[in-house]
């Protein structure tokens, strides 16, 4: 049973949750929201605090006046507020506010001094953001998975034996943005630090889904750095957090250096400020750590149980009206009994179609918003694709040539704790619509046009 409750009262905190947007012949349909694992709305809340707050902004750390002194007390009581949501602490680690996940860990590879003899042991099911800053800093070995589609923890523990000297860093994904697979943070910790290594959790998925606890310094299980965005966590104004340990960003100068970074400056010697500001720099956005404090008070309202369950009931009931559909082919977990393990994140296709084709008609015909394509996870949706290293080479060439008609890809449907069962069968009965046509005529190729330089659809008589 959905708790209709829960259910009226969450979505009074989103805002945009009535949007009409314009559809196929002339109408206009209320917006359904599947694409949250890229970015949710903003809760109400979070926008009415930034509304009252916006009196009261000044710039932080600078000024004597009464606003400034305000802003940076509450600016400062940020770090505080995640540190107590997350059981970070403070006296040890830092928590430095950056733009996003992808800066987080760009800003981690850069601080830890990293040379080409070191081993950086990531995963296949990572997205770019936890590959690429690795890949121009050390080596960088993939975990892969196990035949039921998850991380194979024998194969990480034998990667960890082999290199253990070499290996500074086991970097792996909480949550998978394609998939929705739940990583076990806790045991990989706990096999890193047995290997004398630390782990970095990126938690740009798992944070908006479960509630973490990063559990004391001196435990086995602790996580040593951890990455997330408050875009992802109803707070779109722009904030990412970067949680670690403070040895790591005091051993060398500053990522960034400039205004806010340093005690005092000569023309031949700087002394840097403590931490977080010597990792902050610039004027740092006061705006987004007021939004993000705010979304954590309304996920702590809301109650991690309930959004929990909410959310389970959205991915067990769209599985259930799936499994109806036989042309609906689902990527990622096999063993699908066990869905407490996965946060709200269903890829598939609709075979034989194009993954953009069916996102296209989603939008145009029911004004569903999906993401389609390998969701900057490429080698995640190629494996999960099956692909052949001669399958690959050729998508490739035909990206250099600029050529996108036929990439490889999924279409993403994922939930928000606000979405609704009638939103999922407005999503089913459109399923159902393009089943039927590709049964009866293949009515598509009249209606929707591919642009093959993008390699997006779009519909041919608007
Ligand atoms: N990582 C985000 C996504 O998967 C942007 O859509």
């Amino acid at each position: 049973m959905f708790n209709t409750n829960f259910n009226q009262q969450v979505r009074k905190e989103i805002i945009g949750i009535n949007t009409k947007v314009p559809v196929s012949n002339k109408r206009h349909l209320q917006y359904i929201n599947f694409d949250n694992a890229a970015s949710t709305p903003s809760f109400k809340q979070v926008f009415a605090k930034i509304e009252d707050f916006l009196d009261w902004y000044s710039n932080v750390h600078r000024g004597t006046g009464f606003k400034s002194q305000l802003s940076s007390k509450i600016y400062e009581e940020t770090h505080q507020v995640i540190a107590d949501f997350m059981g970070v602490d403070l006296a040890k680690n830092t928590i430095i506010l950056v733009k996003n996940t992808t800066e987080a860990i760009n800003k981690l590879a850069n601080s830890l001094q990293l040379t080409s003899e070191d081993i950086v042991i990531t995963t296949i099911m990572e997205h770019h953001s936890n590959l690429l800053p690795w890949r121009n800093k050390a080596q960088v070995v993939y975990t892969g998975l196990t035949p039921s589609g998850r991380l194979d923890l024998d194969d990480l523990e034998r990667k960890l034996k082999k290199d253990q000297k070499q290996v500074k860093l086991v970097a792996v994904t909480g949550a998978s943005n394609v998939t929705g697979i739940i990583n076990p943070i806790h045991k990989i910790a706990r096999l890193a630090h047995q290997y004398n290594t630390k782990i970095l959790v990126d938690a740009a998925q798992l944070a908006p889904h479960r509630p973490i606890d990063i559990k004391p310094d001196q435990s086995p299980e602790h996580i040593d750095y951890l990455v997330f965005s408050a875009h992802k966590m109803y707070a779109p104004f722009g904030t990412g957090v970067l949680v670690g340990p403070q040895e790591t960003f005091q051993e060398q100068a500053p990522d960034y250096s400039g205004g806010g970074t340093v005690k005092s400056v000569t023309l031949d010697d700087v002394i840097w400020a403590n931490l977080p500001a010597r990792e902050e720099a610039g004027t740092p956005n006061i705006v987004g750590a007021v939004a993000l404090q705010e979304s954590i008070k309304t996920i702590q309202q809301l109650g991690w149980q309930n959004i929990i369950k909410a959310e389970k009931k959205l991915i067990d009931y769209t599985l259930q009206q799936l499994q109806k559909l036989p042309q609906v082919k689902l990527y990622g977990l096999t063993d699908t009994d066990n869905l407490s393990n996965q946060v709200g994140v269903i890829a598939l296709n609709i075979e034989p179609l194009p993954h953009s084709l069916v996102a296209t008609i989603l939008a145009h015909e029911a004004g569903i918003g999906v993401r389609s394509g390998c969701f900057c996870a490429h080698p995640y949706v190629h494996q999960l694709l099956n692909l052949t290293s001669a399958e690959i080479k050729r998508f490739k060439e035909q990206i250099k040539a600029n050529k996108l008609s036929y990439t490889p890809g999924l279409v993403r449907i994922s939930f928000g704790c606000y979405n609704t069962k009638k939103e999922i069968d407005r999503l089913i009965t459109t399923f159902q619509s393009i089943i039927e046509r590709i049964t009866i005529n293949f009515a598509f190729s009249t209606q929707y046009t591919l642009n093959p330089t993008t390699g997006e659809y779009y519909p041919t008589n608007n």
